[in-house]
């Protein structure tokens, strides 16, 4: 306990913004957990498009201002409540509660955090929660609906190539789009059989072929703007687009006879209300811990102190395909 600074370094958001968020690098009291919380010594913590999201004031937390940004990361509990003291001198990954994870430290409940298996290196560890859980959540939520094969956008990110690996272990074919040549080539390399270029002519065709010849019901698409409408036009009767992310910014939009005469549906999918419906001790999760170093990881592209993360957020957005920036308090 005595090591414990009583202030810390953390990125504060003191105001949404769609384009100018204002989230300073500050001092701020290291938080005191709450009686069934830990405290975590922060260790690495992924900059994911929902923190961007949650910067511009875009996603639901409740969370009230000023506040830590961050969702997820990794460190070792250094301190805890009563409920939580079994938890100290363990590492663990962990979604972050209103103190953020863009911090030297956090308190977080004791159920929103998980002790990392030793084969899990602890910057994979902070990337274990969000992506990789989503991943099997979709896929799941695909072959519950009965779907023989699926399609998604943006495949070439962090969470798009962990559903290609997946599915590629479960033998469920997978129709994946991309919006550049290099991207395509990515995805190929990791051994996926369909990638369509959305830059190159003929792509729609091609997807529309595809669709009906594989039996693609499902889609998984977080691009939303006029790419959920151009998939849903290529799917058979009776399929379903899973929106699950807005890289676009833009709102859906889809042709209303893919309802009225094709019986074509769009739903959303969220980690957060996926989760608690399908409990913490599911299945998921041997899944989880048995693919994490593997199928479900995630490439680091940079590593940066919370002193330089402000430009690191700008240079993770101009090229998201490199990889993950990794938050190193
Ligand atoms: N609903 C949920 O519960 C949930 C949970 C986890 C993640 N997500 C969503 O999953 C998506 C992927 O997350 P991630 O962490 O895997 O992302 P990531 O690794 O940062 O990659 C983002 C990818 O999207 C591409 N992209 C960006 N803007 C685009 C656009 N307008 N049109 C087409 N492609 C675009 C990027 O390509 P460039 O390199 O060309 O920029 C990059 O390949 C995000 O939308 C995220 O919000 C949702």
């Amino acid at each position: 306990m005595t090591d414990i600074p009583t202030r810390m370094l953390a990125a504060v958001l003191h105001r949404y913004d769609l384009s100018e968020p204002d989230l300073r690098i500050e001092e701020v009291p290291v938080p005191v957990p709450a009686p069934s919380q830990v405290l975590i010594r922060v260790a690495a913590s992924p900059i994911n498009p929902a923190d961007i999201m949650f910067t511009r004031g875009l996603y639901p937390t409740g969370k009230e201002l000023p506040t830590a940004a961050g969702f997820e990361g990794a460190g070792t509990v250094v301190a805890a409540g009563e409920q939580a003291a079994d938890l100290i001198g363990k590492r663990v990954g962990f979604f972050a509660g209103q103190h953020g994870a863009w911090a030297a430290y956090t308190a977080v409940d004791r159920a929103s955090c998980f002790p990392l298996p030793d084969h899990v290196s602890t910057e994979q560890g902070a990337m274990l929660l969000i992506n990789p859980i989503t991943a099997i959540g979709l896929l799941q939520t695909a072959r519950e609906q009965g779907a023989k094969a699926f399609i998604q956008t943006a495949a070439a990110s962090a969470l798009g190539r962990m559903i290609v690996r997946l599915a590629q272990r479960q033998g469920v074919p997978a129709i994946n789009i991309v919006r550049r040549a290099e991207q395509a080539a990515l995805l190929r390399d990791l051994g996926a059989e369909h990638v369509l270029d959305s830059s190159q002519p003929g792509w729609q065709e091609e997807l529309g072929r595809l669709a009906a010849e594989l039996s693609a019901t499902a889609a998984f698409d977080a691009v939303a703007g006029a790419m959920t409408g151009t998939v849903l036009d290529a799917m058979p009767h009776g399929s379903t687009v899973y929106v699950y992310g807005a890289l676009s910014l833009e709102p859906c939009q889809v042709n209303p006879g893919n309802f009225v005469f094709q019986d074509k549906r769009v739903d959303g999918f969220w980690l957060s209300q996926w989760l608690p419906r399908h409990g913490h001790k599911a299945p998921w999760q041997t899944e989880l811990f048995g693919l994490i170093g593997t199928d479900l990881s995630s490439t680091v592209a940079e590593r940066v102190t919370l002193e330089h993360l402000l430009p690191a957020v700008s240079r993770y957005q101009q090229q998201m395909t490199r990889g993950k920036f990794l938050v190193t308090p």
